[in-house]
């Protein structure tokens, strides 16, 4: 008898779903319909899909650092749900920053949720990510802009990654140094590499005695203020859950994706020229002696902050984000964000650069 071999699956076999509205995938409530929409639980799954596949590929994670400025993308979506958390053994090579002391070293699969992955180490009492607390997102995406807040960074704890090639289908390993972190950067935002790699495993080295860092201003004074005056890093944890939840909004109400813009660097010259004409403005030391300003500074002074044009705004406290109150389009953020990087460009002579993911056909 004739048997017909497959050799892959058909699409509808995998899963793969026609015409999907992306706007619970992305925390500014922006909805995007998607061509084809498929959920990758593990690697082989993916391979597969991807074999069958002949359009461009974008792969999601927690969607919460991406602005959707189209209607419709003609691409297939990938959900990265890897999930998974492997203790490592001890020899598992590469190291952190913390090298050398009482270290653990922690798998964790590309679609955990960032937060789930901090609770996961603060509740062991391992320390590295605690000032990370409540970033959106999942694992997988963190290490694309090296997610960073209240003095620590992602770099400081990362070991290595795995990621999938969509191209040849390969998996690669990249170490810290592959990755050329830098602030709010990595290789996965430059050019040959952007949209080419799926993280599907990173691996992070966290302190086992840990020490805590409240270099950053706004958390000494919050731990203070809880009466902390030894805090571990169940306290740092706490005190940074309090200051986000204080001054950012919360995407399941408000739609928003963190930080819309970077925080620039100007060269210490043109900080010193800017100071005299705006003496308060604040600057922070940067690599290569430049100076970071902050751009929620300069919004604000651009008088932005708490301003609403339809359904789109500017944070009312912390200028630095932009919302949609809701029903918004992603061009009517993108036209609000234009509007203020021509504002503070007039005012400063300095251009914001987003550090959202525009994502234009
Ligand atoms: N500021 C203002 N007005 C504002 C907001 C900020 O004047 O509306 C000034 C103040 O001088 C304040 C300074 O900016 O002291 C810094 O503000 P904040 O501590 O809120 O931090 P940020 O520089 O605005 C960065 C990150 C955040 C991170 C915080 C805390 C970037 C692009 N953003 O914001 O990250 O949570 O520091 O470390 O670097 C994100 O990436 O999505 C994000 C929220």
């Amino acid at each position: 008898m004739f048997k017909l071999k497959l050799t892959t699956p058909p699409f509808f076999a995998l899963n793969v779903q026609t015409n999907i509205s992306l706007l619970t995938f992305n925390t500014f409530g922006i909805d995007a319909t998607a061509a084809a929409f498929a959920i990758a639980a593990d690697v082989a799954y993916l391979q597969q899909v991807l074999e069958k596949n002949r359009q461009p590929v974008f792969i999601l994670g927690g969607g919460s650092n991406i602005l959707f400025t189209e209607e419709c993308y003609p691409w297939l979506f990938v959900k990265n749900n890897i999930q998974g958390i492997e203790i490592l053994p001890d020899d598992f090579p590469g190291a952190s920053e913390f090298a050398g002391q009482e270290t653990v070293k922690i798998k964790f699969g590309g679609g955990v949720a960032w937060h789930e992955a901090v609770e996961f180490a603060v509740a062991r009492d391992w320390g590295g990510i605690e000032n990370l607390s409540l970033i959106p997102g999942s694992v997988g995406a963190a290490p694309l802009q090296n997610i960073g807040a209240y003095g620590a960074e992602l770099k400081d704890v990362f070991v290595s990654l795995e990621a999938l090639d969509l191209q040849t289908l390969q998996l690669k390993t990249f170490s810290r140094a592959d990755c050329q972190f830098s602030y709010r950067d990595s290789i996965f935002k430059s050019a040959g590499y952007k949209g080419r790699w799926m993280i599907t495993g990173v691996v992070l080295e966290l302190q086992k005695n840990p020490s805590v860092n409240i270099r950053y201003g706004d958390l000494q004074k919050t731990l203070t203020e809880r009466g902390v005056a030894r805090p571990n890093i169940v306290d740092v944890a706490a005190a940074v859950v309090q200051i986000r939840r204080s001054k950012l909004p919360d995407p399941a109400l408000i739609g928003n994706a963190g930080s819309f813009f970077k925080n620039p660097e100007i060269s210490a010259a043109q900080f010193k020229t800017l100071k005299l004409q705006f003496p308060s403005l604040p600057g922070y030391e940067a690599p290569d002696g430049k100076i970071k300003a902050p751009a929620g500074w300069l919004i604000e002074r651009c008088g932005w902050k708490g301003r609403r044009i339809g359904a789109v705004g500017c944070h009312e406290k912390q200028a630095l984000v932009l919302v949609n109150y809701g029903g918004a389009k992603g061009r009517e953020i993108l036209q609000l964000a234009e509007l203020i990087i021509a504002d503070v460009e007039a005012s400063f002579g300095i251009r914001l650069t987003a550090e959202v993911n525009i994502v234009a056909l």
